[in-house]
C-alpha cells in the first residue's frame, strides 16, 4: 500500500474525558506534530457488544472485565451514562501505526512516566485490580488513549468502528461494494426482512465494506464467515437507541 494512505485507529478513551485532557490529546496529534491527517471521526457511545469485539484479544485475561467496564465508560461514569462514550478516530499518513503508536508511549502509564516523559500515556494512571476478598490480581491501565499496534490491527479496528461512508471518498483505503439487499438484526440474528422491532443494518444501495456483506452473505445462508455477524452489527449500532430496540446491552 502507499505509505502515504496508510490509517490507524485512535480512540480517546473515557479517562481522557473526564480530565478534560481531549483538547490537549488532539493537539498533540495535530499535523503539525504527527504529519497525520484526519480521515474520520466520531463521538461513540460504546456498547458492550463494540468493545468485547474491539478487545477479543484479550478475553481471558485478568484485567479484561474491567477493561470492558473501562472502556464503555462505565467506571469514569457510573451515575451518568449519557456521558460514556469515547472519540474514534482515523488518522492517515506516513507510518500512521507506529508514528502514533510512538506519540502515545508505552501502555503502562508507570513505565510511560519513566522512559518517555511527555508523552501521553505518562498521564495516565494504573489501577490495582482485587478480587472478591480484596486480594491484589492485577491492573488495569487507565492510559487515555488507544493506538492500532500494527497494520492488521488497524484494518480491523478501522472497518469495527467506521463504516464508508463515514471516509471523504478519497480517504476510503479498504475495498467497498454497494448492498444490493435489506439486512436486519434482532436479538443477535440475522433477517432479510423487516422483524417487528429489529434494525435495519443496510439497504440496497448503501455502501458497506466488502469484508462485510461478504461475511452478512455467508452468515445469512447459515455458512461460517471470516467476520461475526456481531462484529459487522456493532458498527451500524453505533449511537443507536440501543435500550429501546433490544440484541445489545447499553
Ligand atoms: P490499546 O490496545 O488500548 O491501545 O493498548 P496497547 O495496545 O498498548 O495494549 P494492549 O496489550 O492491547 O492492551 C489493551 C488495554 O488493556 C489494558 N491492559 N492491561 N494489566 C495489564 O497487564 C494490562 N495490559 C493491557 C490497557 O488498558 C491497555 O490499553
Ligand atoms: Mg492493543
Amino acid at each position: 500500500m502507499n505509505t502515504e494512505l496508510e490509517q490507524t485507529l485512535v480512540l480517546i478513551k473515557p479517562d481522557a474525558l473526564k480530565n478534560s485532557l481531549t483538547g490537549y490529546v488532539l493537539s498533540l496529534l495535530s499535523e503539525f506534530h504527527t504529519g497525520l491527517r484526519f480521515a474520520a471521526a466520531k463521538v461513540v457511545h460504546v456498547s458492550r457488544m463494540l468493545a468485547e469485539e474491539h478487545y477479543a484479544e484479550h478475553q481471558d485475561k485478568i484485567f479484561y472485565p474491567s477493561l470492558i467496564d473501562f472502556i464503555t465508560g462505565l467506571l469514569h461514569y457510573p451515575e451518568q451514562p449519557w456521558k460514556r462514550r469515547v472519540i474514534a478516530l482515523v488518522y492517515q499518513g506516513p507510518d500512521a501505526v507506529e508514528n502514533m503508536r510512538d506519540i502515545c508511549g508505552p501502555t503502562n502509564p508507570h513505565i510511560a512516566r519513566e522512559t518517555r516523559p511527555g508523552c501521553i500515556r505518562s498521564l495516565g494512571t494504573v489501577v490495582p485490580l482485587k478480587d472478591a476478598e480484596g486480594n491484589d490480581v492485577g491492573e488495569r491501565m487507565d492510559n487515555l488513549i488507544h493506538a492500532s499496534a500494527a497494520n492488521s490491527d488497524a484494518e480491523r479496528e478501522i472497518r469495527l468502528w467506521f463504516k464508508p461512508d463515514d471516509f471523504p471518498p478519497s480517504m476510503r483505503v479498504y475495498p467497498t461494494e454497494i448492498s444490493d439487499s435489506h439486512y436486519y438484526f434482532k436479538d443477535n440474528r440475522l433477517y432479510l426482512q423487516h422483524e417487528p422491532g429489529s434494525i435495519c443494518l443496510l439497504a440496497p444501495g448503501d455502501i458497506v465494506w466488502k469484508s462485510d456483506i461478504e461475511s452478512l452473505r455467508l452468515l445469512q445462508s447459515g455458512q461460517t464467515a471470516p467476520c461475526s455477524l456481531e462484529s459487522v452489527a456493532a458498527k451500524y449500532l453505533i449511537n443507536h437507541e440501543l435500550e429501546k430496540h433490544g440484541g445489545v446491552a447499553p
